[in-house]
């Protein structure tokens, strides 16, 4: 990662127990290798940067063992050893990254190798240059409806995510509009195939995201994948693809949902559609990620027949068995959302025959914006340990049924490339855990803050880890969810969601709060298995944090505290607003020890932050106040 500020001190007080003044480490590559190459290259530079550019201290012998898995490396006694061109350059990452935290050269141990086979951001960049949810200003790749970039820029920004292990990129929005579409039409290849190029030498494959109605956009009648034109159109555009750019990862496709063109709306089924583009990459090597974001945007409020959460298992379930070998079915952590909280998808783990992708949020569309401090990693943790459908931890069938964990970006032209220099974290983060889903928050806090800021580190790490449960507190307690404003999702609005067409209800009376998915109410929980699905039917067994997702409760229901669930909602909403007071002074009493412009920078968000905490206390505060009229047991103003 980009680090603040230049400390490694860790690294300046080796140099000094060694008497040794900037050693340079000499590197034996593997010649016949070409990417020993890029990791050779990498380490040179990165040796550079962390001081060892003085006499002689040592060789650093760097090979390919064919052994080790494809992408997997082990170091030890000044050798590092990859499966593979790439498993070196991911070594040769991981060397610096333990060398930058202090850990002698030739003491460094490590053998590792990712389970997940793709680790992917997808960016959700326009070719306008804006990006949809970005929060770290204008795309990298795009600029008036077009592809435009800085070569050294997508240098850095290939070093700053393969140096945490992703290999795929998908450079565009979901949402595809055709000038858009036009990114896989021969007017573009010259460019993708250049910007692809760059990222190729840092082990990284290029995918886009493509319009299912693209052909139509092109001239054709129709986007019917049964029909045979439109199956030659997709193999033309795919064999053009795979000649200029021979390792292009494949398409993200968003059909059938939120407006987009997909096969539902021609009458065919996902698995039509999904398998005819996975039959045009298939002769090259690419992959389909076919997301199950899809569900009814058009609801009426008052039909309370259709519960949203449930509508990606009812559409793939049954299709389970019938996508080809190449798609990757690519499912939202949680069956609404992006919330604060949610339960895991019950259909993540639950196809036996199907390959899954794990879909997260980097960039904190409903989690702060980049203004407001949440680590992310925190909830990764949670969700990576949530059941997964045969009871295991999600974690353990990445690798298996889990092929793919994608990571919408967080990153653009801001100057630290994620507009808050704490966001960083989370960009860090994805790509550790996304690697290991082993480890854990605490630990990837820790590594990123010691590279980023050394000595104050722990500090820096322990408040990033409370923010999570910060922010949770001041906006939306024990899963109840969507209380933000509409279009733009920052900031408390209590009924904003309330009585559109989106599916997202908590149905607040006087007298309850919350959604029955009971097998009494909408059978949500029935989607679950087994022993999990009894524990989240029973509204005294279910997990509190989940309480207000799957049960409609009454505001006079005692939690396991002895609060009642309307106490719990008003003290949560004070105490989270008082934790972001607390971050202000914690941050204020690391002044000394940070770079001035980062400590500025930082500030100045933590102020923004408090003010939307203390908004959000009183606003929903104030709306359970008047819709109950039972005030504060501990007598504190509540409204506005
Ligand atoms: C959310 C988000 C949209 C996005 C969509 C998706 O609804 O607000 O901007 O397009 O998710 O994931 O497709």
């Amino acid at each position: 990662m980009q680090s603040n500020i230049e400390v490694f001190k860790e690294r300046n007080a080796w140099l000094q127990r060694t008497g040794m003044n900037g050693p340079t480490l000499e590197i034996i590559g593997a010649p016949e290798e070409k990417a020993s190459g890029a990791a050779a290259r990498e380490l040179s530079a990165g040796l550079t940067r962390l001081g060892f550019c003085g006499p002689q201290a040592g060789k650093i012998i760097l090979d390919v063992d064919k052994t080790l898995p494809e992408e997997g490396y082990r170091i030890g006694g000044g050798k590092i050893s990859g499966g593979s061109d790439n498993g070196l350059l991911y070594g040769a990452f991981a060397f610096l990254r333990e060398l930058a935290q202090g850990k002698e050269p030739f003491e460094i141990k490590e053998e590792s190798a990712p389970k997940a086979r793709f680790r992917v951001l997808n960016h959700w960049d326009s070719v306008s240059g804006k990006v949809e949810r970005g929060y770290s200003g204008n795309s990298l790749f795009f600029k008036d409806s077009k592809l435009c970039f800085d070569e050294s820029e997508i240098i850095d920004y290939a070093r700053l995510i393969a140096s945490v292990g992703i290999n795929a990129i998908c450079l565009n929005n979901v949402n595809v509009p055709p000038d858009a579409a036009r990114l896989i039409f021969p007017e573009s290849i010259e460019k993708l195939k250049s910007l692809a190029a760059i990222f190729r030498q840092f082990g990284i494959r290029v995918a886009v995201s493509v319009a299912f109605d693209s052909p139509v956009i092109d001239g054709l009648d129709t986007a019917d994948p049964l029909d045979e034109a439109v199956s030659l159109w997709w193999n033309e555009r795919a064999s053009e693809l795979y000649r200029n750019i021979p390792d292009f990862a494949g398409f993200v496709v968003k059909a059938d949902s939120e407006f987009r063109g997909g096969p539902a709306a021609l009458g065919r089924t996902q698995a039509d559609g999904a398998n005819m583009l996975a039959r045009a990459l298939a002769p090259h090597g690419g992959t389909v990620f076919w997301r199950c974001f899809i569900y009814d945007c058009l609801q009426d409020w008052r039909d309370q027949s259709i519960d949203r959460p449930k509508a990606p298992y009812e559409l793939f379930m049954p299709q389970d068995g019938m996508f080809d070998e190449n798609v990757v079915l690519q499912i939202k952590h949680g069956p609404v959302d992006f919330q604060v909280r949610e339960p895991n998808s019950p259909l993540l783990g639950a196809m036996k025959h199907t390959a899954q992708g794990l879909e997260l949020q980097i960039t904190q569309e409903y989690t702060g914006q980049q203004i407001d401090l949440y680590c992310l990693p925190v909830q990764w943790e949670e969700i990576l340990a949530f059941p997964e459908a045969s009871g295991g931890e999600l974690r353990s069938i990445i690798g298996s049924k889990i092929t793919t964990i994608a990571g919408v970006a967080n990153c653009g032209k801001s100057s630290n490339w994620t507009g808050h220099a704490l966001a960083q974290l989370n960009l860090y983060g994805f790509g550790r855990m996304a690697w290991d889903p082993s480890l854990s928050a605490r630990e990837v806090a820790g590594e990123w803050a010691r590279l980023t800021f050394g000595e104050p580190w722990e500090r820096v790490r322990d408040l990033c880890l409370k923010s999570r449960e910060a922010y949770e507190k001041y906006t939306t307690p024990l899963a109840l969810g969507w209380m933000v404003n509409i279009h733009h999702h920052y900031g408390p609005s209590p009924e904003g969601y309330e009585f559109m067409k989106w599916g997202s209800y908590h149905r607040a009376s006087h007298s309850a709060l919350g959604v029955d998915r009971t097998s009494k109410g909408t059978g949500l929980t029935k989607q679950y298995n087994g022993k999990l699905a009894e524990t989240l039917d029973d509204m005294d067994a279910c997990p509190e944090e989940l309480l207000l997702f799957f049960h409609r409760v009454p505001f006079n229901y005692r939690l396991k505290s002895g609060k009642t669930l309307l106490q719990r909602l008003y003290d949560d909403h004070f105490e989270g607003a008082e934790m972001v007071e607390g971050f202000i002074s914690e941050w204020q009493a690391l002044k000394s020890q940070l770079a001035p412009e980062v400590f500025e920078s930082v500030s100045k968000k933590l102020a923004l932050q408090l003010e939307n905490a203390k908004e959000w206390r009183d606003v929903v505060n104030t709306y359970f106040y008047r819709l109950t009229e039972t005030p504060d047991e501990a007598g504190r103003k509540i409204y506005v």
